[in-house]
């Protein structure tokens, strides 16, 4: 497949050349890419990170702080499985992180494993990037996203990029129209805003967090859209009345495991109108959810169906603060017989970005 023999080199070389391939995405083929990134994954020792908590890389894996793990005594808890779990023996180098440098308690390869397997969809994207966005629409929004609150961790909150969203909220209007009910199931990226942007003059928001729908309301209030918000918990709640059973779309960014994404998706279908022109559009990524086969082959028994994937329409910008201190990660990795220049972790970090894909579902 690749054209570059990639064996036989240890991990720090093939990072250092993925790092390269994406400094100058012209300099090598993303199979190129995609062969070191693999290669370099078979020295882990691991084939993919524990999925703990059902599925979900393990939080720290995907820093800031726990992303994706609410905090304790968070509503949702029950549904995070067994914390204890995330330490639990996974057959392979057991060992754990007592080396003192990483005070995170999480095995460091999983980050590391995350980060490179980002590294081909970021260079592909590099290469063939995605349909251009208006660039005063981004500019419009990001002045929104900038008065968004502080992600809150407990509550899963990692954004895209505004282009992003609003490529995702322009595949909504491509699919259903600018006069369809549309509601976000989880807002925090702001689509319903890029939505109002776009045209669209029917939207509600649905969220566990009260300071993400208070910024959604003012906002779409000075664009001056039709807008409604609803505190409500995926896990525990039914949509209100206005919205149960009246939405053309649904849109959707879950919690990255097969449990907590099918509650997500449960809810966005009850939003739902009956008929075929119904639509939910989901943003997940099979190596950042790790039983999204298994979220795609329980549609069926759900009563949906796959209508298409767009994919690599999201990106997470990946920030030095996700992994605050390359070095003491490098060590941590060292440990667990990974070795990687300080430098070459960081310039990994500085160049990925995360990807997620957008699928859209109609009722079977
Ligand atoms: C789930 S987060 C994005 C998660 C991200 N894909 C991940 O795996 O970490 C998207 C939005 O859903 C909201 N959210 C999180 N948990 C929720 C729940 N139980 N019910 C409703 N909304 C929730 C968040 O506040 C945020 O605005």
């Amino acid at each position: 497949m690749s054209e570059v023999d990639v064996d036989g080199a240890d991990v720090e070389s093939q990072v250092a050349a993925v790092v390269a391939a994406l400094r100058a995405p012209a300099s090598a083929t993303t199979a190129e890419v995609e062969a070191r990134v693999e290669a370099a994954l078979g020295a882990l020792g691991i084939a993919a990170p524990r999925p703990v908590d059902g599925g979900r890389l393990s939080s720290a894996a995907l820093a800031p702080a726990s992303h994706g793990t609410p905090r304790e005594g968070d509503e949702g808890d029950e549904h995070e499985g067994d914390e204890g779990d995330e330490h639990h023996d996974d057959g392979a180098g057991d060992e754990h992180d007592d080396d003192g440098d990483d005070d995170d308690e999480e095995d460091p390869r999983e980050l590391f494993w995350w980060l490179a397997k980002m590294a081909p969809p970021t260079h592909r994207r590099a290469r063939e990037p995605a349909a251009p966005v208006d660039a005063d629409l981004v500019a419009r929004l990001e002045g929104m996203l900038a008065e968004r609150p502080e992600p809150d961790e407990g509550h899963a909150q990692m954004a895209i990029d505004a282009a992003s969203t609003l490529r995702r909220a322009q595949a909504v209007i491509d699919e259903v129209g600018v006069d369809a009910p549309i509601v976000a199931v989880g807002d925090d990226d702001g689509v319903t805003l890029a939505l109002a942007l776009l045209g669209a003059k029917d939207l509600f928001a649905v969220d566990v967090d009260p300071a993400v729908l208070g910024w959604l309301d003012e906002q779409a209030r000075a664009l001056g859209a039709r807008f409604e918000g609803a505190r409500a918990d995926v896990f525990e709640d039914a949509p209100p009345e206005g919205i149960r059973g009246r939405c053309v779309a649904a849109v959707t960014d879950p919690v990255r495991n097969g449990e907590e994404c099918l509650a997500f998706l449960d809810y966005a279908k009850a939003c739902l109108v009956e008929g075929p022109a119904a639509r939910i559009f989901w943003a997940d990524h099979p190596d950042w959810n790790l039983e999204l086969a298994e979220v795609l082959a329980s549609l069926d028994a759900r009563g949906l169906r796959l209508v298409r994937e767009l994919p690599l329409l999201h990106a997470y910008p990946v920030s030095a603060a996700w992994v605050p201190d390359v070095e003491a990660k490098a060590r941590a990795l060292a440990a667990r017989g990974v070795a990687l220049r300080p430098t070459t972790l960081g310039a990994l970090v500085e160049h990925v970005r995360g990807w997620t894909n957008l699928y859209v579902l109609a009722r079977r």
